[in-house]
């Protein structure tokens, strides 16, 4: 019924851009070529080299696309150098202090902040579509105990499509609301059943009563005996790491999510590409890499001051993880919020973790060493967050998962926009090929 109230179409609110009056000038073997400069709402610009293949026969060539926008879009804006992340045009910092995971998400996912009503309505949506379908159980059965908790999130997301055939058949723009609510009420039942599964306790259901992130921690610790107690200062931490990881622009994942889009793939296929492309140690993978890391500077008895010196020797192999970003040249915005709430979280618990006292020595220590002040590398989302996850309790292996349970939203805002794009084109950048040139077929006695 609520479903019905609330049925959208993917319609977005325009944000046209702006071309400009002055071009950029090319010149290759004595010819010009004239191309258009367009500029964002917030006066970033861009070279349209659209049709410069066309015109002069040449591609563009940018390896790991670090000057390559991939896409037009009115969902998040950074400002990397300045460390500005807003949603919607909402700053980061204000959401973390007064919004929550699911009124953000409706932010992200329809562009503006809702009433009363229409969170209710949210809200009362995700609660509906919280329950997985009783034969997923079968599935998860079939994953060994030492499955990692992202190789069945992705599975189960994609499996979950299989249960909904007439929902997920193609782009079904009317049904939009209730694939949406369903992706991320269930993403977190999947998550928490995974747990369960992988430390071979019984599954707990979701309970109606519970909000959002109060019922995934019911989900993961509650027994079927007893409820898991629901501290505030904990749901609270928990809610806000999810607000902070809700979107992130063209990165790794949600560029994979369009990609898969693109195809006109269904929402639930996109998101479990999504999750493949969060699982690496260079992207989501890296909360979990962190606190690995700090694990093992602690067992070796360093101070961090070994380790410092070994992710500067680049025959090393090591990386100082929760460091760097391609689009922060300054404090993650994310890191610094993540780290007070770090600290207000231990103190309220009343833990003393020496992983804490060793991240704030190794952040120290790089924010002086000139290594990592000319390459502007900084603390990033990752560094604090696997912190505040072991204060909560979680498992190492679900802090990848807990990143994805939160970039939900900005995935399902990335797809949204994606298919609403009347534009819109299959994604399929070129290459310059460096392989064999025309090399004809031996036969295989003929073979040297
Ligand atoms: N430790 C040591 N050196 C680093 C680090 C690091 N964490 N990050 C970058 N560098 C160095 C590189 O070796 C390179 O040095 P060089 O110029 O002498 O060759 C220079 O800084 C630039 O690094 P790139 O790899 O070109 O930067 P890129 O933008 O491609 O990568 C990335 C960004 C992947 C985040 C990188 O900084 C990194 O590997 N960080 C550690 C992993 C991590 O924390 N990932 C999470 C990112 S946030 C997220 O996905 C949510």
């Amino acid at each position: 019924m609520i479903c019905q109230q609330i049925i959208r179409r993917f319609e977005e609110i325009e944000y046209p851009i702006k071309h400009m009056s002055k071009t950029a000038k090319l010149e290759i073997d004595g010819k010009s070529y004239s191309l258009p400069i367009i500029e964002g709402t917030e006066g970033e610009c861009a070279v349209d080299i659209a049709n410069l293949r066309n015109e002069s026969g040449y591609i563009t060539l940018d390896d790991g696309y670090g000057n390559t926008g991939s896409c037009q879009s009115g969902i998040t804006f950074i400002d990397g150098e300045k460390g500005i992340l807003r949603y919607r045009g909402v700053p980061i910092e204000e959401l973390a202090e007064t919004s929550t995971f699911i009124e953000t998400a409706y932010l992200i996912i329809y562009g503006k902040l809702p009433t009363h009503a229409e969170l209710r309505q949210f809200s009362g949506l995700l609660t509906e579509n919280e329950n997985l379908h009783e034969d997923m159980k079968y599935h998860f059965a079939g994953f060994p105990a030492t499955a990692h908790p992202m190789a069945i999130l992705s599975s189960m997301i994609n499996a979950s499509s299989c249960f909904y055939p007439g929902l997920m058949a193609g782009r079904n723009p009317a049904r939009f609301d209730i694939q949406a609510a369903r992706l991320i009420s269930q993403v977190r039942t999947i998550a928490a059943f995974a747990h369960r599964k992988s430390r071979g306790l019984p599954i707990i259901y979701p309970k109606p009563t519970y909000k959002y992130t109060a019922n995934f921690l019911h989900m993961m610790f509650s027994d079927v005996y007893q409820d898991y107690e629901l501290k505030p200062e904990v749901v609270k931490a928990l809610d806000l790491i999810f607000l902070l990881h809700a979107d992130h622009e063209q990165n790794c994942s949600t560029a994979t999510v369009r990609m898969v889009a693109s195809s006109q793939a269904n929402l639930f296929a996109c998101a479990a590409a999504g999750v493949c492309a969060l699982w690496g140690p260079l992207h989501g993978g890296a909360n979990q890499a962190v606190i690995e890391m700090l694990q093992q500077i602690h067992d070796a008895g360093d101070n961090g001051s070994r380790f410092i010196a070994a992710a500067k020797d680049k025959n090393s192999g090591r990386r100082l993880m929760g460091f760097g970003h391609r689009v922060y040249k300054n404090y993650d915005p994310r890191a610094k919020i993540i780290k007070r709430a770090c600290d207000q979280l231990l103190n309220s618990l009343h833990i003393n973790d020496p992983l804490l006292d060793i991240a704030k020595h190794l952040e120290e220590a790089a924010l002086r060493d000139p290594y990592f002040l000319e390459r502007k590398l900084y603390p990033n989302v990752d560094f604090y967050s696997g912190i505040i996850m072991r204060a909560i309790g979680l498992p190492l292996e679900m802090f990848t998962v807990i990143f994805a349970i939160g970039r939900m939203p900005g995935w399902i805002a990335n797809y949204k926009e994606t298919m609403a794009d009347p534009k819109g084109r299959i994604s399929r950048p070129r290459q310059i090929y460096t392989g064999q040139t025309l090399n004809h077929y031996v036969p295989i006695d003929q073979r040297g």
